[in-house]
């Protein structure tokens, strides 16, 4: 790969993983995926994850990208062979593309919706509407398969021009002006929250830890919360490290990345709740948190008409520079592997993103039931994508990174990239050699029903095992 593939500025990879990990995750999901499994409780699972499993995957990913210099599939196609380990871990590039595409699919429809509710703020429309005609709102949107597509192909053509623009001229110059917007928005409709909204309620309701409130589902929840937040497991975090400059230090960006991600999502949901409490609203009203309960708790209070349309402008663009992450690294690929000029490359993947969008943007109305994806998931072909995607391709392609990273790559490789002292060194192979791994079954079991209170033990020896098992094969292959 050539030198102009790497970002110009330093910080550049800090700047682009955050906008990356910044998104509809924190702003959307976290707030209503709290409320609906019962506030503290979940955030003290949700920190657990992202310190011992997101962050050591968080900087295997790096490792990786910058180890691999190319996107992810072409990565782990060189490094299987120079490695000479089996090419089943080349899964994890081709299960990364197909969980970016998925993701891709659906957080385009749903980013279009923040155009509609930016367009209804600003309008003035809602200010003193009652409940009610606010909620059709969204109800209205939703019945309507013509708006909600013609929102998604406006994002996806966003989306798809800045990357197509290029590293350098489209991404780094995009990022250079959305992320520095990003705070302002958000430190508006912090303070807006804090004027107006309930933030004692709201922090107290994010901060009681009661465990027990916790449900096995919500286990399942907060890890697929954390790798989707983090944009872990499916190839963005490895395709930007790739283009990361040799002398910056992964173990620090991907603390600061880990931190202000986390930092994110906390402040949209004190804001958020602030405001939904002050209202005296539900906080666990589901996934119309943000676009039901949010817009009624603005029009409620001064300049609410304002204030709610730079908030949705916030959405917008901290969806916008999390869809980015999901096109490059398959278009990277394109591009490397069947020589197609970015344009063309960008054009394939985003294409195919709208296409089985449609899917989502149908799931709200014509085949809101009844659907095969009904009578096999139990859900719809939204929901079915979405679970599919966030809670088992992401974590499972995550620990598929940890393992390799910790088994298969060297010491003295990993210590060249990680430039750390042993004793870190040693606390991250733990991590994700046997950590990560053993978090991502526990939950799984748990997820399935298996695991009661009282074999916790005997998972984490299995989980353990497991990791040894499959960590030896790597190591010796590559050993021999
Ligand atoms: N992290 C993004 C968000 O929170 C979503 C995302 C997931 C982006 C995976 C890239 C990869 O909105």
């Amino acid at each position: 790969m050539s030198q102009s593939n790497v970002w110009t500025h330093k910080g550049t990879f800090i700047l682009a993983a955050v906008g990356s990990a910044v998104g509809l995750g924190n702003l959307w999901r976290f707030p209503y995926v709290v409320g609906e499994n019962g506030g503290g409780a979940f955030i003290l699972v949700y920190a657990l994850t992202v310190l011992l499993v997101g962050l050591p995957i968080l900087m295997a990913e790096t490792l990786i990208g910058r180890h691999g210099r190319q996107s992810p599939i072409m990565s782990m196609i060189a490094l299987t062979k120079s490695h000479n380990t089996s090419k089943i871990w080349q899964v994890i590039g081709w299960m990364g593309a197909l969980a970016a595409l998925l993701i891709l699919s659906f957080y385009s429809v749903i980013a279009g919706w923040s155009v509609h509710f930016g367009i209804q703020q600003f309008s003035g429309s809602m200010q003193g509407a009652s409940h009610e005609a606010i909620a059709t709102v969204l109800d209205n949107l939703l019945a309507s398969p013509v708006l909600l597509l013609v929102y998604h192909t406006l994002f996806m053509v966003a989306s798809a021009i800045i990357v197509g623009l290029g590293v350098h001229r489209g991404l780094e110059k995009g990022l250079r002006i959305i992320m520095p917007l990003l705070l302002v928005m958000l430190l508006l409709v912090l303070a807006y929250g804090a004027v107006y909204g309930e933030m004692g309620q709201a922090a107290s309701y994010l901060f009681s830890f009661n465990l027990s409130a916790l449900s096995l589902q919500g286990w399942i929840a907060a890890m697929g919360q954390a790798f989707f937040s983090l944009s872990l497991g499916l190839g963005a975090i490895m395709a930007y490290g790739a283009y990361m400059p040799a002398r910056e230090s992964i173990s620090k960006s991907a603390a600061t990345i880990a931190l202000a991600d986390t930092g994110v999502a906390l402040v949209a949901g004190l804001a958020i709740f602030a405001l939904v409490f002050a209202a005296q609203l539900d906080p666990a009203s589901g996934p119309g948190l943000m676009f039901i309960s949010l817009p009624i708790a603005f029009s409620a209070f001064p300049a609410g008409a304002l204030f709610g349309g730079v908030f949705f402008i916030l959405v917008f663009f901290a969806a916008l520079s999390s869809s980015i992450s999901l096109i490059e690294p398959v278009a990277a690929f394109l591009v490397e592997r069947f020589r197609l000029s970015r344009l063309q490359a960008v054009c394939a993947m985003a294409a195919t993103a709208w296409l089985l969008g449609i899917l989502t943007v149908l799931s709200f109305n014509v085949m809101a039931e009844g659907t095969i994806f009904h009578t096999l998931f139990k859900r719809s072909a939204f929901d079915s994508i979405d679970f599919l995607a966030t809670n088992i391709l992401l974590p499972v392609g995550g620990v598929l990174i940890a393992l390799f990273a910790g088994w298969a790559l060297s010491r003295a490789e990993v210590e060249r990239e990680l430039g750390t002292n042993a004793r870190w060194f040693l606390l991250w192979q733990f991590a994700v050699r046997y950590v990560a791994p053993t978090a991502v079954l526990f939950v799984f079991l748990k997820g399935l029903g298996f695991t009661s209170g009282d074999v916790w033990p005997l998972v984490v020896a299995l989980g353990f095992m497991a990791s040894f098992v499959a960590g030896r094969s790597l190591w010796l292959k590559a050993d021999s």
